[in-house]
């Protein structure tokens, strides 16, 4: 194992959308960071741009609905950067995750319902699980999870996601009551629409009152923050990041 010389994090999915803008602002911020992903091609893609700028970064192939391949990930990261300072619980999504459809859920097909909950509620427990002795034997660290505002309102069509988001949020203040004697913050930070590349910009924009998307680098601020010294106070919260969406229906 190696001498910690600087902070370390991981970001789960961080091969995503949001999931590198993370990567990259944490890595801004002085942390070495573990890009952590199913895509290993597309983590190592996102690590090796970080480190053409200057930063430490490196790639880990992780599916966190694993316990085993959770564990190898905490193991692997420790090996490399010392220690683990901040986990991000960022991979996740919707059913089109898993090449599902929306609709009611009446209709729902049983192995989506259970990608969800796999993907968006085990997955971040099995991280945490993995991760979180090594921050209380060193008495610090963060836990930022990535919710969503369907977690916080229950979005009709995407009812299972909704419901594993809510078990997020549930988690985050359970765990925040555990640790925080243990010298340990968790959060978790709840997006409303964050349109990918190549998404439809237009909904974005009118879903809040701000009148603009919301973007990846966005949430990743709000990440940041939440990782970072200034936040020291601030645990076991949901922060919702919608530009005022889920304030109440905006009106036509
Ligand atoms: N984009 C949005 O509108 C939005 C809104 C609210 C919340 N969120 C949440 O933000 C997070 C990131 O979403 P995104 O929009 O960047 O999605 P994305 O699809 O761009 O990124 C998700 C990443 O997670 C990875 N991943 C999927 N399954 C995995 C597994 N089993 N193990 C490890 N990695 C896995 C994918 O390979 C991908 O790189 C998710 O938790 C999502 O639910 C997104």
């Amino acid at each position: 194992m190696s001498h910690p010389t600087q902070p370390a994090a991981i970001v789960t999915g961080g091969a995503g959308h949001i999931g590198q803008a993370i990567a990259a602002g944490l890595a801004a911020d002085g942390f070495a960071v573990a890009v952590a992903d199913l895509d290993l091609v597309r983590a190592q893609a996102v690590a090796d741009r970080l480190a053409a700028d200057g930063r430490r970064a490196i790639a880990v192939a992780v599916d966190v609905c694993s316990y085993a391949s959770a564990q190898c990930l905490a193991a692997t990261v420790l090996e490399a950067f010392g220690a683990i300072d901040v986990l991000v619980n960022n991979a996740g999504g919707s059913a089109r995750l898993v090449g599902g459809g929306y609709g009611p859920f009446h209709e729902a097909e049983e192995r989506v319902i259970a990608a969800m909950i796999d993907i968006n509620l085990k997955g971040p427990l099995f991280v945490t699980r993995a991760v979180a002795p090594y921050m209380v034997a060193r008495r610090q660290g963060r836990i930022v999870q990535v919710g969503s505002i369907c977690g916080v309102q229950g979005t009709e069509n995407v009812a299972d996601y909704s419901a594993a988001k809510g078990g997020v949020i549930a988690f985050t203040k359970a765990l925040a009551k555990e640790l925080g004697a243990h010298g340990i913050l968790v959060n978790c930070v709840s997006p409303g629409l964050v349109p990918r590349p190549g998404e439809e910009l237009e909904r974005a924009r009118q879903s809040n009152y701000l009148g603009r998307a919301c973007t990846a680098e966005d949430v990743a601020e709000l990440v940041r923050f939440l990782a970072g010294e200034k936040s020291g106070f601030i645990t076991g919260h949901n922060h919702v990041i919608d530009g005022g969406r889920s304030l109440a229906m905006k009106t036509a």
